[in-house]
């Protein structure tokens, strides 16, 4: 029985510490919301290239534009892309900025 109490017990502990802590994750969000312009990799895909969607994977592309850039163009849209906004949560952005940013260039040492 105890062990039963034990393992309600960390159940409930996970629970809240993911609620409070838990961080969203940008791949899930980039591959349901933007992968269809954006592609997978982040190189645009036909559709993308047709609306002149930028190569995430370009290191000029990325040295170009700040953190805060990246999270305004998703939450208020630009040119051709949709405004995020209302659509996905500040966390939702946050990650799929964070994850626009893993899908550049590894810099290395
Ligand atoms: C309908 C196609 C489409 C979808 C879906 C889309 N985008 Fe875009 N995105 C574009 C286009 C087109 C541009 C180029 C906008 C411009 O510079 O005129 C762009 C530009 C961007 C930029 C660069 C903004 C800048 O400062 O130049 C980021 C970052 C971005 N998109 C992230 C996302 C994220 C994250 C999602 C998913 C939540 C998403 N996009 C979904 C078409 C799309």
């Amino acid at each position: 029985m105890y062990v039963l109490y034990g393992i309600l017990f960390l159940g409930l502990l996970f629970y809240f510490t993911e609620a409070a802590f838990g961080e969203v994750d940008g791949k899930k969000v980039f591959d349901a919301n933007c992968k269809k312009c954006h592609g997978e990799f982040g190189r645009p895909t036909e559709r993308g290239k047709s609306l002149s969607a930028p190569d995430f994977t370009n290191r000029i592309w990325q040295l170009s534009r700040t953190d805060e850039q990246i999270i305004q163009a998703i939450t208020n849209g630009k040119g051709r892309m949709p405004s995020w906004k209302g659509e996905l949560t500040q966390e939702e952005i946050n990650a799929v900025a964070r994850w626009v940013r893993i899908l550049g260039p590894k810099t290395r040492g």
